[in-house]
């Protein structure tokens, strides 16, 4: 049976309204009644900016007060780092969670046996403490960026001894500091058919290969050992679909058979306005809480189809805005409708859905450069993208296109 933890959408409900207060403000409207989400349903083509995605005279609500009373709202960076102020300042007024986009994983923080580079890792939680943002571990166990020491010459007792110390040294540090953690991700293979879906089609990854499908199972436990207060993830791109989304509902249901203590599913998010399957989403979401676990979206970005689009391949060219060519206005309405329809799901199952986090802070600081696929924009800038996730909130039924 899964644990369940409701504290902090408790905590988001009691605040609700004083948080609906703040919007209206920042909205620059007056309410003569106490506010209630009806009162923000109202037309906003007068304020809407050009979807030129230049910046407007609408002053940008702060996201996680606007999406308070429904989930966090975060982002992933490796904060403080090299961010400017501009861009940390965008992060505080926005976000309430964050998670570390790299310097948490395996070969960054645990580089062979007995290294470990725990100063980026350490500033993160400290600037995250200081700020009054969670924290969202990322990620334990994983077949990439996972240096080939934990396997080199290990018999499998060995391998799961190495799995643990990993485990336990790293959660423990940030025991009571880090709210939650990706333990697996993406242990299950890519495509597959009918026959697949029946079964857990797990990846044949090193981890498999050494430990076999245990190794799942094994690292939850070590992780809740770690810290029995942190809620526990399996993270992975592309299960809300097709046979992968099978997949994970046997390989879900296992672990939930074997009382393991597995928390939440973490649906990664990385889309793209070629083709969302949103009716998918919508059912998977519905598929993994009726199992009795929380989900959040992990590393959303809808990239942009187009001449912008492929140029830097998936996305790591250099991080100058200067080089890349601007969006077409019509890419970013496709976009902004995208994300207005993603998060009118979202919106729909606000009690199991703990969060939705975007995968970076603006088209500069993301995996997929060149694509344009967050919604601030290189200079920190609002996009279509943005005033859509926030009319979403407005109108209960957003003017949208037929969904693919
Ligand atoms: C990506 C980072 O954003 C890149 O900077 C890095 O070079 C590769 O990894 N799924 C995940 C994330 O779980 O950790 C990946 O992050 C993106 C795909």
């Amino acid at each position: 049976m899964a644990i369940q933890y409701d504290r902090r959408k408790f905590v988001q409900q009691a605040s609700a309204g004083a948080a609906l207060w703040g919007v209206a403000a920042a909205l620059g409207a007056e309410p003569s009644v106490a506010p209630t989400q009806k009162d923000l349903s109202q037309p906003s083509d007068a304020n809407r900016p050009k979807e030129s995605g230049q910046p407007s005279e609408r002053r940008p609500p702060a996201l996680k007060e606007l999406y308070r009373n429904h989930f966090l709202i975060g982002m992933a960076g490796d904060l403080p780092g090299n961010y400017s102020q501009q861009e940390l300042a965008l992060v505080k007024e926005h976000f309430n969670m964050v998670t570390p986009e790299n310097c948490m994983k395996p070969a960054l923080v645990h580089p062979s046996q007995n290294t470990w580079r725990f100063e980026r890792p350490d500033a993160l939680v400290k600037w995250c403490l200081e700020n009054n943002i969670d924290v969202h571990g990322h990620t334990l166990v994983w077949h990439a960026q996972t240096n080939d020491w934990f396997f080199r010459d290990g018999d499998k007792a060995t391998v799961i001894r190495r799995m643990e110390e990993h485990i336990s040294t790293l959660v423990g540090r940030y025991k009571g500091k880090i709210q939650s953690w990706d333990v697996v991700n993406e242990a299950i293979s890519d495509g597959g058919d009918a026959q697949t879906g029946r079964t857990e089609n797990l990846r044949r990854s090193s981890w498999l290969q050494a430990v076999g499908p245990e190794f799942i199972t094994l690292a939850f436990k070590f992780a809740h050992q770690a810290d029995p207060q942190a809620k526990l993830y399996y993270n992975d791109y592309g299960i809300e679909a097709g046979p992968k989304h099978a997949s994970s509902l046997v390989l879900l249901r296992r672990l939930l058979d074997q009382r393991v203590p597995i928390h939440a599913v973490g649906i990664q998010g990385h889309w793209s306005t070629r083709g969302i399957p949103y009716a998918a989403i919508d059912k998977a979401i519905g598929n993994y809480a009726a199992l009795g676990l929380k989900v959040a979206i992990t590393e959303l970005d809808v990239t942009i189809r187009g001449t912008s689009g492929g140029q830097f391949g998936p996305g790591f060219g250099p991080r100058r805005a200067a080089n890349i060519a601007p969006a077409a206005p019509e890419d970013l309405k496709a976009q902004a409708d995208a994300y207005a329809r993603l998060f009118a799901i979202f919106v729909e199952h606000n009690s199991v859905l703990e969060r939705v986090t975007f995968w970076g802070l603006n088209d500069r600081r993301t995996w997929r450069f060149g694509q344009h696929p967050l919604v601030f924009d290189a200079n920190n800038q609002p996009k279509p993208a943005f005033w859509a996730i926030v009319d979403v909130l407005r109108s209960p039924q957003p003017d949208l296109p037929p969904r693919s």
